[in-house]
Protein backbone atom coordinates (compact mmCIF):
# COMPACT_ATOMS: atom_id res chain seq x y z
CA UNK A 1 0.00 0.00 0.00
CA UNK A 2 1.67 2.63 -0.06
CA UNK A 3 2.17 -0.19 2.39
CA UNK A 4 -0.20 -0.82 4.62
CA UNK A 5 0.48 2.90 5.98
CA UNK A 6 -2.93 4.53 7.37
CA UNK A 7 -3.29 7.15 5.51
CA UNK A 8 -6.16 8.88 5.28
CA UNK A 9 -6.85 11.81 2.69
CA UNK A 10 -10.34 12.72 4.65
CA UNK A 11 -12.36 10.17 2.13
CA UNK A 12 -10.22 7.37 1.84
CA UNK A 13 -8.92 5.19 4.96
CA UNK A 14 -7.69 2.19 5.59
CA UNK A 15 -10.55 -0.18 7.84
CA UNK A 16 -9.55 -3.04 10.14
CA UNK A 17 -11.24 -5.74 10.84
CA UNK A 18 -11.08 -8.24 13.61
CA UNK A 19 -9.59 -11.76 13.44
CA UNK A 20 -10.64 -14.88 15.71
CA UNK A 21 -7.50 -16.93 14.92
CA UNK A 22 -7.26 -20.70 16.58
CA UNK A 23 -5.41 -23.92 14.95
CA UNK A 24 -8.21 -24.32 12.79
CA UNK A 25 -7.74 -21.07 11.10
CA UNK A 26 -8.79 -17.42 10.93
CA UNK A 27 -12.39 -16.07 11.01
CA UNK A 28 -12.80 -12.35 10.82
CA UNK A 29 -16.58 -10.35 10.59
CA UNK A 30 -17.55 -7.40 9.68
CA UNK A 31 -20.94 -5.78 10.92
CA UNK A 32 -22.71 -2.57 9.54
CA UNK A 33 -22.23 0.77 11.53
CA UNK A 34 -19.52 -1.12 13.50
CA UNK A 35 -17.15 -2.03 11.63
CA UNK A 36 -17.98 0.36 8.79
CA UNK A 37 -19.34 3.58 8.77
CA UNK A 38 -22.62 2.77 7.04
CA UNK A 39 -25.40 0.05 7.36
CA UNK A 40 -24.30 -2.74 4.42
CA UNK A 41 -26.99 -2.82 1.87
CA UNK A 42 -25.52 -4.95 -0.99
CA UNK A 43 -22.04 -7.37 -1.29
CA UNK A 44 -20.75 -7.96 -4.44
CA UNK A 45 -17.30 -9.51 -5.38
CA UNK A 46 -14.77 -9.72 -8.39
CA UNK A 47 -13.31 -12.94 -9.24
CA UNK A 48 -11.94 -14.89 -12.45
CA UNK A 49 -10.13 -11.38 -12.99
CA UNK A 50 -7.49 -11.75 -15.72
CA UNK A 51 -4.02 -10.54 -14.73
CA UNK A 52 -4.14 -7.61 -17.18
CA UNK A 53 -7.87 -6.40 -16.68
CA UNK A 54 -8.07 -2.67 -15.48
CA UNK A 55 -11.63 -2.53 -13.44
CA UNK A 56 -13.11 0.38 -11.66
CA UNK A 57 -12.86 3.96 -14.02
CA UNK A 58 -16.00 5.59 -12.04
CA UNK A 59 -16.71 7.69 -9.21
CA UNK A 60 -20.21 7.76 -7.57
CA UNK A 61 -23.18 10.61 -6.36
CA UNK A 62 -23.76 9.08 -2.91
CA UNK A 63 -22.60 5.32 -2.87
CA UNK A 64 -19.71 4.43 -0.18
CA UNK A 65 -17.92 1.49 -0.29
CA UNK A 66 -15.50 -0.70 1.92
CA UNK A 67 -13.09 -2.93 -0.65
CA UNK A 68 -11.09 -5.95 0.70
CA UNK A 69 -8.65 -8.63 -1.08
CA UNK A 70 -10.52 -11.49 0.81
CA UNK A 71 -7.47 -13.71 -1.53
CA UNK A 72 -4.51 -12.34 -3.65
CA UNK A 73 -3.95 -9.06 -4.16
CA UNK A 74 -4.62 -5.71 -6.42
CA UNK A 75 -3.97 -2.12 -6.69
CA UNK A 76 -6.53 0.42 -6.21
CA UNK A 77 -6.05 3.38 -7.72
CA UNK A 78 -7.80 6.59 -5.93
CA UNK A 79 -8.73 10.11 -7.21
CA UNK A 80 -10.40 12.69 -5.42
CA UNK A 81 -10.13 15.34 -8.09
CA UNK A 82 -7.11 16.92 -6.63
CA UNK A 83 -5.05 14.83 -5.17
CA UNK A 84 -4.31 11.15 -6.49
CA UNK A 85 -2.90 8.07 -4.29
CA UNK A 86 -3.10 4.50 -4.88
CA UNK A 87 -3.53 1.34 -2.44
CA UNK A 88 -2.20 -2.44 -2.90
CA UNK A 89 -4.61 -4.36 -0.73
CA UNK A 90 -3.58 -7.89 0.09
CA UNK A 91 -4.78 -8.67 3.56
CA UNK A 92 -8.15 -10.04 4.19
CA UNK A 93 -8.89 -8.40 7.39
CA UNK A 94 -8.03 -4.39 5.88
CA UNK A 95 -10.37 -2.98 3.70
CA UNK A 96 -10.65 0.49 2.21
CA UNK A 97 -13.00 2.30 2.70
CA UNK A 98 -14.03 4.91 -0.24
CA UNK A 99 -16.52 8.09 0.57
CA UNK A 100 -18.61 9.32 -2.84
CA UNK A 101 -17.21 11.34 -4.95
CA UNK A 102 -14.00 9.27 -5.20
CA UNK A 103 -13.07 7.95 -8.46
CA UNK A 104 -10.89 4.62 -8.67
CA UNK A 105 -9.23 2.28 -10.43
CA UNK A 106 -7.97 -1.26 -10.24
CA UNK A 107 -5.75 -3.29 -12.17
CA UNK A 108 -2.55 -5.74 -11.54
CA UNK A 109 -4.79 -8.25 -10.06
CA UNK A 110 -2.88 -11.33 -8.80
CA UNK A 111 -4.19 -14.82 -10.59
CA UNK A 112 -7.10 -16.13 -8.58
CA UNK A 113 -7.79 -12.95 -6.43
CA UNK A 114 -10.77 -12.35 -4.94
CA UNK A 115 -12.05 -8.73 -4.41
CA UNK A 116 -15.20 -8.07 -1.65
CA UNK A 117 -16.94 -4.65 -1.74
CA UNK A 118 -19.44 -4.00 1.17
CA UNK A 119 -21.91 -1.19 -0.24
CA UNK A 120 -24.12 1.19 1.32
CA UNK A 121 -26.94 1.17 -1.47
CA UNK A 122 -27.91 -0.75 -4.02
CA UNK A 123 -27.12 -0.77 -7.34
CA UNK A 124 -28.19 1.99 -9.02
CA UNK A 125 -26.18 3.42 -12.60
CA UNK A 126 -27.70 6.96 -12.38
CA UNK A 127 -25.29 6.98 -8.95
CA UNK A 128 -22.21 6.70 -11.04
CA UNK A 129 -20.23 9.12 -12.56
CA UNK A 130 -18.45 7.05 -15.61
CA UNK A 131 -16.91 10.55 -17.23
CA UNK A 132 -13.95 11.86 -15.81
CA UNK A 133 -14.82 15.23 -16.41
CA UNK A 134 -18.02 15.02 -15.06
CA UNK A 135 -16.58 13.74 -11.82
CA UNK A 136 -13.77 16.62 -11.58
CA UNK A 137 -16.76 18.84 -11.84
CA UNK A 138 -18.96 17.75 -9.62
CA UNK A 139 -15.87 17.10 -6.82
CA UNK A 140 -15.70 20.75 -6.98
CA UNK A 141 -18.61 21.38 -6.01
CA UNK A 142 -20.63 18.39 -4.92
CA UNK A 143 -22.81 15.89 -6.72
CA UNK A 144 -24.73 17.61 -9.93
P1 LIG B 1 -18.99 -1.85 -12.50
O1 LIG B 1 -19.43 -1.23 -11.21
O2 LIG B 1 -18.65 -0.91 -13.64
O3 LIG B 1 -17.77 -2.81 -12.23
P2 LIG B 1 -16.25 -2.51 -11.80
O4 LIG B 1 -16.22 -1.19 -11.09
O5 LIG B 1 -15.88 -3.65 -10.92
O6 LIG B 1 -15.39 -2.51 -13.02
O7 LIG B 1 -20.11 -2.87 -12.97
C1 LIG B 1 -19.93 -3.73 -14.09
C2 LIG B 1 -21.29 -4.15 -14.59
O8 LIG B 1 -21.98 -4.91 -13.60
C3 LIG B 1 -22.18 -2.99 -14.97
O9 LIG B 1 -22.89 -3.36 -16.15
C4 LIG B 1 -23.17 -2.89 -13.82
C5 LIG B 1 -23.23 -4.31 -13.29
N1 LIG B 1 -23.45 -4.35 -11.84
C6 LIG B 1 -24.67 -4.75 -11.34
O10 LIG B 1 -25.62 -5.07 -12.09
N2 LIG B 1 -24.86 -4.78 -9.99
C7 LIG B 1 -23.88 -4.42 -9.11
O11 LIG B 1 -24.08 -4.47 -7.87
C8 LIG B 1 -22.62 -4.00 -9.64
C9 LIG B 1 -21.48 -3.58 -8.73
C10 LIG B 1 -22.45 -3.99 -11.02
Amino acid sequence: MTDQKSVSNGFVRLVDLPVVSDPRGDLTFVEGMKHVPFDIRRVYYLYNVPVDAERGGHAHRELEQVVFALSGSFRMKIDDGETKSEYWLRDPRKGLYINKLIWREMDSFSQGAVCMVLASRPYDESDYYRDYQDFVAASKVGPL
